[in-house]
C-alpha cells in the first residue's frame, strides 16, 4: 500500500498532543504546525487515524502542491490532477479554501477558481460536469494557500471529529469533545487515578476521560467518514481496522465523578453517559459543588467554570474565589486543572498555578492552569521531604 501523505487539523494549542497520539497510532514523517500536524502513512492508517485520534479535528489527504503567484497557476496547478481518481461525474463535490496569503483578497474567488478546473476537467474528458454541494458533498477538496505555497487536500473525515456522536443534548456552553480530550491529555491525568469535575455541564470532561481510561476509540459512536464514499475505499480494510482498534478496549476500574448544579443540565448529562455507554465508569451527581465531597484522598480535578457575557465580573470573581477555597481545604493532595476564558476569574481563585497552557475556544483565548494542591503548607512539604 503506497504512502499517502496527511494532515490533521486541530485546536491551536493542541498540536504537540496530536502529534503524540499520531505517533502512538504509527504515524510517520510527523511535523507539528500551526493547528496542524502532518504525517505519512498508508491507506489504513488514515482510516485508523479518522477512528482513534482524540484530538483531531480532520483528517486531510494531499494531493498536490504547488506554486502560485495568480489565480491562472491555482487553475492550472488543480487542473493537473485527475480528479476522475477520486470522485465519478454523477457524485457532488465542494471545495473549501484557506487563506494565509496576500495573493487573493478572500478566499472566495479562489474557491470557485479551484472549483472550475475540477468541474472543466470532467466536461473536457467526457461532457458533463459534477454538481457542486455545499452542505454534503461527496467529495469535499480543501485549498490551503499559504504565501505562494498551494496545497489541495481532500476531507477524509467529512463533518469535524468533534463530533462524536455519543452527544445527544447540547447544553448552550458545551466544550468541544476534542478541547475536552485534549485538556485531559494535557493534564496527564492516569486512570489508576480517580477524576473528578465538580461542574460537569453535559458531561463532556468525564465522557472523554471514561472513554481515554477503557481506550474506546472516539470513532466507535460515528455513523460515517467522507472517504468511505472514496472509489477506492476498501470496506474489508476499514472493518479489520477498527476490530484491531476495538480489541484495544479495556474493562477500567476507574472511578470518574461529575458533579453539576443545575438539573436539567445533569440530565443531558446522564443521557450522554448512557448514549457514550460509560455508566459504570462514571458516577454523576446534582448540587452546588461547594457540598460535593466526593470520599477521596488523592486524584486529579479538571473543570471548565462559566465565563462569559452571562456572569456579571462581580460574581465570577465570588464563584472562583469560592473554587479556590475549596481545591485549598478539600482537595489537598490533588491535582486540579481550572480551563476558564476569564483572566479575572483566574485571579480571583487566589492559589498560583504551576502551569499555564494557552487553548483558545472558538475564537477565545483561553489558559488551562494546573495547581498542585499540597497537603499542608508547601515549605512544610519540602522540609519533611529532606528530614
Ligand atoms: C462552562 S459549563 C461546563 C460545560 C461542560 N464542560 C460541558 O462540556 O458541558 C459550567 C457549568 O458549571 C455549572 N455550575 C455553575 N455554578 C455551579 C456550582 N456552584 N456548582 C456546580 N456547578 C455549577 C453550570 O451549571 C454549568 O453547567
Amino acid at each position: 500500500m503506497s504512502d499517502l501523505h496527511l494532515v490533521i487539523s486541530t485546536y491551536a494549542g493542541l498540536e504537540e498532543v496530536l502529534a503524540d497520539e499520531i505517533r502512538a497510532l504509527g504515524g510517520r514523517d510527523i511535523d507539528i504546525h500551526t493547528r496542524a500536524v502532518s504525517c505519512t502513512g498508508d491507506k489504513g492508517f488514515m482510516y485508523k487515524a479518522n477512528f482513534s485520534l482524540r484530538t483531531a479535528l480532520r483528517v486531510m489527504v494531499k494531493v498536490s502542491s504547488f506554486t502560485v503567484s495568480s489565480e491562472e497557476d491555482l487553475y492550472k496547478g488543480v487542473m493537473e490532477t485527475d480528479w476522475s481518481a477520486y470522485m465519478s461525474v454523477e457524485q457532488t463535490f465542494a471545495v473549501r479554501c484557506i487563506l494565509n496569503s496576500r495573493l487573493f483578497d478572500n478566499n472566495l474567488y479562489p474557491a470557485l477558481k479551484a472549483k472550475d478546473a475540477i468541474a472543466d476537467q470532467f466536461r473536457n474528458n467526457g461532457g458533463a460536469r459534477p454538481n457542486v454541494d455545499k452542505d454534503h458533498p461527496d467529495l469535499e477538496v480543501i485549498v490551503f494557500i499559504s504565501k505562494d505555497q498551494c496545497q489541495v487536500l481532500l476531507n477524509s473525515s467529512g463533518a469535524s471529529l468533534h463530533l462524536r456522536g455519543y452527544r445527544k443534548e447540547v447544553d448552550k456552553a458545551p466544550l468541544s469533545e476534542v478541547l475536552a480530550a485534549g485538556i485531559i491529555l494535557l493534564s496527564g491525568w492516569e486512570p489508576h487515578l480517580p477524576l473528578v469535575d465538580f461542574m460537569c455541564g453535559s458531561g463532556t470532561i468525564p465522557i472523554e476521560a471514561a472513554l481515554i481510561a477503557a481506550r474506546i476509540p472516539p470513532g466507535t459512536f460515528r455513523k460515517s467518514f467522507a472517504f468511505e464514499k472514496w472509489p477506492d475505499y476498501d470496506d474489508e480494510l476499514n472493518k479489520l481496522i477498527k476490530d484491531k482498534q476495538l480489541e484495544r478496549i479495556v474493562d477500567s476500574e476507574v472511578r470518574i465523578y461529575g458533579n453539576e448544579l443545575n438539573k436539567y443540565v445533569l440530565q443531558k448529562a446522564r443521557e450522554n453517559v448512557e448514549a457514550a455507554g460509560v455508566e459504570d465508569m462514571v458516577q454523576l451527581s446534582c448540587g452546588d459543588f461547594r457540598d460535593f465531597n466526593p470520599d477521596l484522598k488523592r486524584g486529579v480535578i479538571i473543570i471548565n467554570p462559566p465565563y462569559g457575557e452571562k456572569l456579571e465580573v462581580d460574581d465570577m470573581e465570588k464563584l472562583y474565589a469560592a473554587i479556590g477555597t475549596k481545591l485549598k481545604h478539600q482537595y489537598a493532595g490533588f491535582m486540579a486543572w481550572i480551563f476558564t476564558g476569564s483572566p479575572e476569574g483566574a485571579r480571583a481563585i487566589g492559589l498560583r498555578p504551576n502551569r499555564r497552557i494557552k487553548l483558545f475556544n472558538g475564537p477565545l483565548e483561553c489558559r488551562l492552569l494546573g495547581f498542585e494542591l499540597f497537603e499542608g503548607k508547601k515549605n512544610e512539604r519540602h522540609l519533611k521531604k529532606e528530614v
